[in-house]
């Protein structure tokens, strides 16, 4: 058996900036508000960017501090639910901008929030069977084209970017052993589809999200856990999707996680949804907070409902030249 290891991070955020100030003078809320029940106090909100745009900008960074040629991957993956188009999907316009090799495997997928760490298991699983040992995989998000700029209790949470990671597979190295799961609940969290004949915007039922993720974090962690047979102490880092400060403090108390060990930048991206996982984790690598051989505790949660969680390893050598 195979597993991965990670090479390669980037990431992508569009230059539009919408602060909670911004916020307050198109609609009834505030700064104090925001803050104290998100953590969040701004977010970047595409303008003249495209998903794909973003997408080919944290690929290309992930591949080039991997040190990885484009016809080395055979696996591309895209987690998103805001595809600039449903077809082509956004990894074939990968495929042709990053000069992906023709029988490379490139799809989208979508399981929300989630979807990054689906996306990462699928692509372990799919890189056993690869004749090429390297993997791309990306979320990212344009989530200010479907919130609901009428429902002030959801239009606040959300921001774009992309974030995208090179792995490497290689026989003899532990799997992510990731835990998955899912749901079917079309009320909590929900976004029309074409299919549908409405607007695709988003709503959630905010409060039964919150509690939904305050259970499922410290369940899938727990799981990751007994999976790898190690405690949390020798976990190196913990990412959690940036969805709400006050769901990762619950977590990191219940856990007693200490401070340097953990990361929140949802302040400045507010929740992205499928690229919050790997934007953090570009961040952490830029920071010089993940190096080789860190092993690194992921969890994410959403509509769906889904949930996932992975322990995944920094692979030596990563980041190529750029890295030292
Ligand atoms: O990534 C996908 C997963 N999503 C999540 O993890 C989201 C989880 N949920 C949350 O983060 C929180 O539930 C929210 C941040 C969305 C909402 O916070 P809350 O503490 O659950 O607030 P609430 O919805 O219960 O609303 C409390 C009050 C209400 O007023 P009344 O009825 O008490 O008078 C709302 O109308 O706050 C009001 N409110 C606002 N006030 C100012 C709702 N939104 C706003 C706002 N500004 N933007």
């Amino acid at each position: 058996m195979k597993g991965i290891k990670i090479r390669g991070t980037g990431r992508c955020v569009p230059q539009g900036v919408l602060t909670n100030q911004d916020l307050s003078q198109r609609m009834d809320t505030s700064d104090e508000w925001i803050t104290s029940r998100t953590g969040i106090r701004r977010r970047h909100h595409c303008k003249k960017e495209t998903l794909t745009g973003l997408s080919l900008q944290a690929a290309g960074e992930a591949l080039r501090k991997a040190g990885v040629a484009p016809e080395k991957i055979g696996v591309c993956v895209v987690a998103t639910v805001t595809p600039e188009t449903l077809v082509p999907s956004t990894a074939c316009m990968l495929q042709r901008e990053l000069g992906l090799a023709e029988d490379t495997l490139c799809f989208d997928l979508n399981a929300a929030c989630t979807g990054f760490l689906f996306a990462l298991h699928t692509v372990e699983c799919l890189l056993q069977a690869s004749s090429r040992p390297f993997g791309l995989v990306l979320g990212a998000e344009v989530l200010s084209r479907i919130v609901n700029w009428e429902d002030r209790s959801t239009c606040i949470l959300f921001g774009d970017g992309a974030g995208a990671v090179v792995v490497e597979s290689r026989e003899g190295w532990p799997s992510i052993g990731a835990v998955m799961g899912c749901v079917g609940n079309d009320r909590l969290l929900h976004v029309d589809g074409p299919g549908s004949g409405r607007p695709p915007l988003l709503s959630m039922e905010g409060q039964r999200v919150f509690k939904f993720a305050v259970e499922a974090v410290p369940r899938c962690m727990d799981q990751v856990l007994e999976r790898h047979g190690v405690t949390a102490d020798q976990v190196d880092f913990f990412v959690f999707h940036q969805a709400n400060a006050r769901i990762i403090d619950l977590v990191v108390r219940k856990y007693q996680i200490p401070a340097e060990k953990y990361y929140i930048n949802l302040e400045e991206y507010g929740n992205t949804s499928a690229a919050s996982i790997p934007l953090v984790l570009s961040e952490l690598e830029e920071q010089g907070r993940i190096k080789a051989e860190s092993r690194v505790l992921m969890v994410g949660f959403g509509g769906g409902l889904t949930w996932g969680g992975a322990l995944v390893e920094f692979a030596e050598g990563a980041y190529g030249d750029e890295r030292k």
